[in-house]
């Protein structure tokens, strides 16, 4: 599902972002794109964070989550 219009970043995109180690908003723009134009999707950004990291299996917050992260393509970059 689309969850930022503005560079076409889907959930799935911003979810490997936060497995690659991205944490915050901010960190997902970075990777993906995704909240780092307009910001309306940064609320729906952040929740997809939390709910990644609360789905991570216990102890892997980011050192383990990058191992198991795919290849980003970052967005225009194509
Ligand atoms: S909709 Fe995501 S930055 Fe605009």
């Amino acid at each position: 599902m689309y969850v930022c219009l503005c560079v076409g970043a889907t959930n799935q995109m911003v979810s490997d972002a936060v497995a690659a180690g991205a944490s915050t908003s901010k960190e997902v723009a970075a990777m993906c794109g995704a909240g780092g134009d307009c910001g309306r999707c940064r609320c729906t950004v952040r929740g997809i964070i939390e709910a990644t990291l609360a789905a991570a299996p216990s102890g892997s917050a980011n050192g383990s989550l990058r191992h198991l992260a795919l290849e980003i393509t970052p967005v225009g970059s194509r």
